[in-house]
């Protein structure tokens, strides 16, 4: 991890709660698990100022992957590209804007991901589990956060999860609560 992306992970954390970023502790399990697995092709939904995005970009500098973040806000959106231009990962990423159901709607039909990570509107989980199903490569993983935090908005999305025989799941007790599942 270079030095200015060390620095801005600190300065974005004094703000955390404003912009609703993912805890350290769930940036580095991240980060690491986008390594052992290998990601070549990751997908965000939920960009905010771009503090989560940070710990997938230095991962997927390593295994020479590529993400794509979806944000509403292209005020805050701005302020993530802002930062990941400056940690050196310009070429390492695609920043959409849009409401995250329309922009899934959009996207080419055979495009494929092997890491899913999804953190916005806690209701429409569900929808973006499902709209994003068949975007899912064999052995990819998907990450929700805020399962324990938000449960009843994120309930029928994890029961969606939990049931279908292709997922496996389990929910790690992080601030928030982040599930993690394996599709097989
Ligand atoms: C919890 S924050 C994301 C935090 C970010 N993943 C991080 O840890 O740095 C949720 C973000 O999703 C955006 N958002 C909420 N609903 C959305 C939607 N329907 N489509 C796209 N973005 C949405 C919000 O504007 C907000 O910036």
């Amino acid at each position: 991890m270079n030095d200015i992306l060390k620095k801005t992970l600190k300065e974005l954390e004094i703000t955390q709660r404003e912009f609703w970023n993912i805890p350290r502790q769930t940036g580095n399990f991240l980060n690491m698990l986008i390594k052992i697995k290998n990601t070549k092709n990751m997908f965000e939904i939920g960009t905010s100022n771009g503090y989560s995005g940070l710990w997938f970009l230095d991962a997927l500098q390593t295994t020479g992957g590529h993400l794509t973040t979806v944000e509403y806000y292209e005020k805050r959106q701005n302020v993530a590209i802002e930062h990941f231009n400056n940690c050196g990962f310009k070429n390492r990423y695609t920043a959409l804007i849009g409401s995250a159901i329309d922009v899934i709607k959009e996207l080419p039909e055979d495009e494929m991901f092997d890491f899913i990570f999804i953190d916005a509107n806690k209701r429409e989980y569900i929808e973006y589990f499902n709209l994003l199903k068949p975007h899912l490569l064999p052995n990819s993983i998907i990450c929700a956060d805020n399962v324990n935090s938000h449960r009843e908005k994120v309930q029928p999305f994890l029961d969606e999860i939990i049931s279908d025989s292709e997922f496996q799941t389990e929910i790690l007790d992080f601030t928030g609560g982040l599930s993690v599942s394996y599709k097989k």
